[in-house]
C-alpha cells in the first residue's frame, strides 16, 4: 500500500454562526468568526489516497484524473463562494473547517474509488496555523 497526496486551493467566504441561538450567544461563542458580513480564507486541501501501484504505469492513480474529480466536486463548488449562502453540499451545515472537511470527503470518496484507489485523508487548511484531518 503507498499514498498519494494532490493539492489544491480555493478562496470563500464564511461566517461561524448557529441559527438556533441568539445573535449574542454566537458573538460569544465564535467571536470574530461570526463577523456578520463574513470573511474569506484562503483554503488549502490536500486529498490523501492510496493503493497499489500499477504496473503498467507506475502510479497509484493518474494525478490528471484524481485532479479533475477534486475540481467538479469540490472546488469549482466552493471557489470564490459564500460557503454558508452558495454551496448545496454544505447546507444546513456550520461552516466550519471539520465540517467542510467532513462534507469534502463525502463528495469525493465513490468518484476517486472510481479510479481505482481509495481515500485515504482529506486535510484543509484554514490558516497557517489551523487545519483539520479527516479519514472517513
Ligand atoms: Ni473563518
Amino acid at each position: 500500500m503507498i499514498y498519494l497526496t494532490r493539492r489544491e486551493r480555493f478562496n470563500a467566504a464564511h461566517k461561524l454562526w448557529n441559527l438556533d441561538w441568539s445573535d449574542e450567544e454566537n458573538k460569544a461563542v465564535f467571536g470574530k468568526c461570526a463577523n456578520e458580513n463574513w470573511h474569506g480564507h484562503n483554503y488549502q486541501l490536500f486529498v490523501t489516497v492510496k493503493g497499489e501501484i500499477k504496473p503498467e504505469t507506475g502510479y497509484i492513480v493518474d494525478l490528471k484524473e484524481l485532479s479533475v474529480v477534486i475540481n467538479e466536486e469540490v472546488v469549482e463548488k466552493l471557489d470564490h463562494k459564500n460557503i454558508n449562502l452558495d454551496v448545496p453540499f454544505m447546507k444546513g451545515k456550520l461552516a466550519s473547517t471539520e465540517n467542510l472537511a467532513v462534507a469534502i470527503w463525502n463528495q469525493i470518496e465513490n468518484r476517486v474509488a472510481d479510479l481505482g484507489c481509495q481515500l485515504h485523508c482529506v486535510k484543509l487548511t484554514e490558516t497557517e496555523n489551523n487545519y483539520v484531518e479527516f479519514y472517513g
